[in-house]
Formats: structure tokens, sequence, C-alpha cells
């Protein structure tokens, strides 16, 4: 299974900004081999990042968008907005959305049905708070999260779904989950997709683990069994370290 890893900008970077860094990054693209590189510009900055990629073996996500046609959404953006503009993958659900903007996990359910009917591929972030983890609560808040979101799709449709583990206290924090708790964390979300859409469909997802991921610790993660790549923020935003990232996830998984 190819490994994917997505750099997630957030609220990071001009058009401008983004064009350098593509550049940057794309002279280390062979070294790229056997992982799909994904990077996730805010939405300004897509177009820029589309030009620099679009012959490259690297590929355009949006950190968002809103499940409609068209319409009365002030401030949203459309899947067909984001496909014009290059994209390909969506990140949906992200714990910045869910806890930052109030975002709902009825809401996230709606994102991921309209990526599928709109030819995007969803990126679903689900974790655990702090709290949550403290309370022993964390495999419940997993299975909530994941039988909302998924509850409109079929098997078929489950099988291609990206799907990162992302404790929220690990995010930005410098504090990266232990290899123990992500590698129990990537169980108990594949038995849950194999108990609900079968075993086919299970084998078929890929999980990613986010949370303070560095060139330092990806290994430790990607040569986890159902862990098959990296969902990272604050160390994508250097071309060179981010680069080193992916070289080292490949060289992970080749060991
Ligand atoms: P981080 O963010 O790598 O800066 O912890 C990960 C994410 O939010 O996706």
């Amino acid at each position: 299974m190819k490994l994917i890893i997505a750099a997630n900008w957030k609220m990071h970077k001009t058009g401008s900004e983004a064009k350098e860094f593509c550049l940057e990054l794309l002279q280390k693209e062979d070294d790229f081999r056997g992982v799909e590189v994904l990077i996730c510009p805010p939405f300004t900055a897509l177009t820029a990042a589309a030009g620099v990629l679009k012959d490259s073996s690297v590929k355009l996500g949006a950190q968002n968008f809103y499940p409609g046609e068209q319409g009365a959404f002030t401030g949203e953006i459309s899947a067909a907005m984001l496909k014009e503009a290059g994209v390909e993958y969506v990140i949906i659900g992200h714990s910045e959305r869910r806890h930052l903007m109030g975002e709902e996990d009825s809401l996230v359910a709606r994102k991921i049905a309209a990526a599928y009917e709109n030819g995007l591929k969803p990126i679903l972030c689900i974790g655990e708070k702090e709290s949550e983890r403290d309370e022993g609560v964390t495999e419940k808040v997993l299975e909530k999260q994941l039988s909302k979101a998924l509850e409109k799709l079929e098997p078929e449709q489950v099988k291609s779904l990206v799907i990162a583990y992302e404790p929220v206290w690990a995010i930005g924090t410098g504090k990266a989950a232990s290899a123990e708790d992500a590698a129990s964390a990537a169980g108990f979300i594949f038995s849950h997709l194999d108990r609900h859409f079968g075993h086919e469909s299970a084998a078929g997802v890929r999980i990613q683990y986010g949370g303070s991921v560095k060139a330092e610790n990806i290994g430790s993660f990607i040569s986890l069994e159902h862990i098959h790549g990296a969902l990272v923020g604050g160390a994508s935003l250097e071309a060179g370290s981010f680069g080193d990232l992916i070289r080292a996830a490949g060289k992970a998984v080749a060991s």
C-alpha cells in the first residue's frame, strides 16, 4: 500500500510563498518514490501551488470545503471551485475546525458524502482530546467520530478513504503520541472499519498518524502495522525539512 504524506499548512503562506516552497520541494522529487506526497495550502494559495505542481508527482489538497453546490454561503468554497483549482484531496473534520470553529459530526458527515459525490478524495481527521484520554474514553470518542462521519457511505467508497488519527493533545505541541498509543488507535480504527464495512474495504483504507510528526520520529509511526502515512503541520512549512521527512518515511517502509 502506498504511503501518503500530507502537508497541512493551516493558515500559513501566501501564493508567492507557496510557489517558492513548491519549486524548492520539487528539487527533491526523486527521493519521493513509493510515497504519495500531498500539499494542502490555504485556499488563496491553491492556484499558485497548482501552477508549479501540475507536471509533478506531488498532489494538491484543500483544508476544507462546504458541502453545497453554490448559493448563499458567504465565505465558503465549493467542491467544484476546488477541483477547477487543481485539487484532488480534501481534509475534513480537522480538530481545529471541530474545536475552534464548532464543526459538528453531522457537518463532517455531510462533507465526507459530498466529497465522494464530487470526486474529491477525503482525508477524515479524528482524535481524542487530552481530557478524554485521561478519562479512558479514547476508543469511545473514535468510535463516535467514525460512525457518524461514515454513516452515509457504502463499503466501495470506504475502500479509498484516508483517515488521519490525530490526538488533539499532540497537535502543534511537540509532544507526539507514543508508537504504542498510535498503534492501538490505528488498530481500533481498522477493526471498526472491518466490522462495519468488511475486510476488503478496511484493508483499502490508509490510516495516517498526525500530531508533532517530524523527520526524526516519522519512522516509528510508519513502521506500525496499520499506519500508512502522516498528516504533518509545523514540520511541513519548510521545503528542505519536509523533503527530509518524506525521505525518512520512504526509507522506514523500505527497511
Ligand atoms: P502538527 O499538526 O504536525 O503541527 O502537530 C498536525 C495537524 O494539525 O495536522
